[in-house]
């Protein structure tokens, strides 16, 4: 008999294919909608894993999967996962790193550009029929070339992130990281510095850690006040990992530069929401990795994933806190 998986999303055909190969399975096909929570919980009480990226595994959801053995998501991101309940029900969680780490480094890096060059204000302006109305000098941006690049989190899309920066744009590289990444102080000449002295001297400053108890809000009013008033704050992470209404109030008395966000406390942003009214600030609707190619690779890593860990196999991306040592 083949292992029973729960699909709580739609995904590509061609990783469908292969989970059925492996798997009976359920998959909820509608686009615009997630699964209902009770309908969520009645379909996990007979699986052996399911593909839930988007919905919080907690203890509670937990509880109604009694034969779960391995939860997937496609996204390198986990924030969703609660690690000790996961322990605490010997399921096995796995994500999807590696695969996206390039796409996700190009969209920071447009984030880089659209921020230092204000292409997202200027796009608007010229929409408005403002072109001509004001003095050139009204227009003025600032220099990304040769400007002094700071990363908050050296993972892997901080390397790719770097690359970009070093070998495309001759940036000084700066870095604030829990371990030394020897090998691109080498390659990049990059710099560990402490935190303070990455806001106090970057030009851009981007935030890659991943969102944990430790992370939330590790950007807040104190940390602002250190950027320079011509730097760049840059999100590519989780919106959490930010103190949205600290950076709004900086923005609107315009104590930086601007913001370049892909990410946000509260998804999709609500109308309302005061970052909506500004103009420094490029905004994108968290498509860090949002490319056909990439979150088709990404579904299929995550359906290896689950395949492995459901039909007795290893899988190559258990998340690290549960990995065996
Ligand atoms: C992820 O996969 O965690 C990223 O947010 C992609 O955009």
């Amino acid at each position: 008999m083949k292992p029973y998986v729960y699909i709580a999303r739609p995904i590509p055909e061609q990783v469908e294919a292969y989970i059925a190969e492996h798997c009976d399975y359920k998959i909820w096909r509608q686009e615009d909608e997630k699964v209902p929570t009770d309908i969520l919980y009645k379909e996990l009480q007979q699986v052996d894993g399911a593909f839930l990226t988007g919905y919080q595994v907690n203890d509670e959801l937990l509880s109604h999967a009694e034969r779960l053995k391995v939860v997937s998501i496609s996204s390198v991101g986990y924030d969703n996962y609660d690690t000790e309940a996961l322990k605490r029900h010997g399921v096995i969680a796995t994500h999807t790193p590696y695969v996206l780490d390039e796409t996700v480094a190009d969209l920071l890096f447009a984030l880089i550009l659209s921020g230092s060059r204000r292409i997202a204000e200027l796009h608007e302006y010229v929409k408005a029929g403002k072109w001509g109305t004001e003095p050139d000098s009204a227009l003025f941006s600032q220099d990304v070339h040769h400007a002094t690049l700071g990363i908050i989190g050296m993972g892997r899309i901080g390397e790719k992130i770097v690359r970009r920066a070093r070998l495309g744009f001759e940036m000084e590289i700066l870095y604030h990281n829990r371990s030394s990444r020897p090998r691109l102080e080498e390659q990049y000449e990059a710099k560990k510095v402490e935190l303070d002295e990455l806001l106090q001297q970057a030009d851009v400053v981007v935030v890659m850690v991943p969102l944990t108890e430790e992370t939330r809000h590790f950007i807040g009013k104190r940390e602002l006040d250190l950027m320079k008033p011509t730097a760049l704050l840059v999100n590519g992470a989780r919106g959490s990992v930010i103190d949205e209404p600290a950076l709004v109030e900086a923005l609107q008395q315009k104590k930086i530069h601007g913001a370049a966000l892909d990410v946000f406390e509260q998804e999709p942003l609500p109308q309302d929401h005061p970052l909506l009214s500004l103009e420094n600030v490029t905004l994108t609707p968290h498509i860090g990795s949002a490319t056909a190619k990439t979150r088709e690779g990404m579904a299929m890593r995550a359906a290896e994933n689950l395949v492995a860990g459901v039909t007795g196999g290893k899988p190559r991306d258990v998340i690290k806190e549960l990995r065996e040592k």
